[in-house]
């Protein structure tokens, strides 16, 4: 039997935030060429809401993430890109990800694309869960922080499970 995620952060409470983190990030880059740089799947409906919340033009280009390991513990991280590295010459660019947990994922990533040379590159996550990070990264904008649970839906799966979910939901311990 499938026992529904236990709600934690709801439609609208998601929608609220990100209006303000796409504020926050239109401020820090007036007058700048910005690009979104979401890592898929999971930063997918999370992207897709800030960009329009942001009210100005904006350049997408995509990464790619997946951590192989045993249920939910993360292991080897298999990350790509899909565009050609001079798009972001001379960019700001904002990399998103659902959410940032060891931090491998995001430090990995952040690495790759300063090589290439951008203008700036700056972090934004839906949800922090720093009990667990062990990689330095710093993310310079947070929806929000949360305790060490493992939550599911706005993008985020479990085994591929709840990812179409339009709220943020714990997933029961038990199943893990
Ligand atoms: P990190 O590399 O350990 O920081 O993990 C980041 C990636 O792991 C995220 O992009 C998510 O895809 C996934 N992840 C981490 N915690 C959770 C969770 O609680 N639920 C779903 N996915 C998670
Ligand atoms: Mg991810």
């Amino acid at each position: 039997p499938v026992t529904s995620p236990h709600p934690l952060f709801s439609n609208a409470a998601i929608a609220r935030r990100v209006r303000e983190l796409a504020a926050q990030i239109r401020r820090d880059h007036h007058g700048q060429p910005l690009t979104l740089l979401p890592i898929l799947k999971g930063a997918l409906p999370f992207a897709a809401d800030l960009l329009r919340a942001l009210e100005r033009p904006v350049q997408v280009e995509f990464a790619h993430a997946s951590s192989y390991g045993s249920g939910r513990s993360p292991g080897a991280l298999s990350h790509g890109f899909a565009f050609d590295p001079r798009l972001l010459r001379d960019q700001c660019v904002v990399v998103v990800d659902d959410i940032v947990d060891t931090g491998q994922t995001l430090s990995r990533i952040i690495a790759d694309i300063r090589a290439v040379g951008p203008r700036r590159v700056s972090a934004c996550v839906l949800l922090d869960k720093p009990a667990r990070r062990h990689a330095a990264v710093s993310v310079d904008y947070v929806g929000f922080a949360i305790e060490d649970h493992f939550v599911v839906g706005y993008g985020m799966d479990d085994d591929g499970k709840h990812r179409e979910l339009p709220y943020i939901g714990i997933v029961e311990e038990a199943s893990a």
